[in-house]
């Protein structure tokens, strides 16, 4: 089995669309390899996984530690890795030492970065020096505390008009393909219709040639989800029901836990 490659995902432009979903962990990469396109190491792992109130502090240390779990136990999907707030911004010589760094300590294929105005060239900077690039306009979550919540954009003709004009420009300087964050569907679908390669998006309307979501989102593991998640299970249930059995069993005494059947099992 080969992994799908940059050039698989830009060859999907226009064609059956593309199934991304957010990894964090290999025991989740195991699971969703086998139907994902793309798995993308988001840096939604601080607010999913770390508890944090957005995505601003988190570090290239965590970005690595979780793409290579995900790298670990993924054979088939293309592995995307978010470069962390303040890893890219400063100049195009430093995204590209952390971006080499991400790729070489995780074994991943690409990197993600949020597009502000000044971002097209860093990206040029990076794909003529042979790291493949997704860009990431629309909602821009690492802007959380100059935006101060995650809202919706391009609402207004001033704003989609600069959306549009970044997503061209991450294209124009060799993005292989752009998440498209909370914008309108009329939007999402011009910004489609105008790049190249494929916009892939959340919050997005289906006018986009791939979508993803963050699976724990979608998997139903928090009490609140986003509005335009469907939820396709309902983890968070699940969990409380199997630990409410497993305390059950515990206080009632029918633990089968003694060392004999840890015996037997190792026996096989
Ligand atoms: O960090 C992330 O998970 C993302 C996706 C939601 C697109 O950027």
């Amino acid at each position: 089995m080969r992994r799908i490659t940059v050039q698989d995902i830009r060859a999907r432009k226009g064609g059956e669309h593309l199934v991304c979903l957010t990894a964090y962990t290999a025991p989740m990469a195991a699971i969703l390899d086998a139907t994902c396109d793309l798995l993308l190491v988001g840096d939604s792992v601080g607010m999913v996984l770390h508890g944090l109130p957005n995505t601003v502090g988190v570090t290239m240390e965590m970005m690595i530690l979780h793409g290579q779990a995900v790298m670990r136990a993924s054979r088939r999907a293309l592995v995307v890795v978010d470069m962390p707030f303040g890893s890219y911004e400063a100049s195009r010589e430093t995204a590209y030492g952390n971006a080499v760094r991400i790729l070489k300590e995780t074994g991943a294929q690409a990197v993600k970065v949020e597009c502000g105005p000044e971002v097209a060239d860093t990206i040029a900077y990076l794909t003529r020096r042979g790291v493949p690039v997704m860009g990431h306009v629309g909602l821009r979550p690492q802007a959380a505390l100059l935006d101060g919540a995650f809202k919706a954009k391009g609402r207004h003709a001033a704003e989609a008009a600069c959306i549009l004009a970044e997503a061209e420009a991450a294209a124009d300087a060799g993005a292989f393909c752009v998440v498209v964050e909370g914008v309108a569907e009329a939007l999402a679908g011009r910004i489609t219709q105008n790049l190249a390669i494929p916009t892939i998006g959340i919050g997005a309307s289906g006018g986009c040639d791939g979508q993803v979501l963050v699976t724990e989102d979608m998997l139903g593991l928090f009490d609140w989800t986003p509005k335009f998640v469907r939820r396709y299970a309902d983890l968070r249930g699940d969990i409380a029901k199997a630990v409410r059995a497993y305390s059950d069993d515990v206080r009632s005494g029918a633990f089968p836990g003694a060392a004999e059947t840890y015996f037997a099992m190792a026996k096989g």
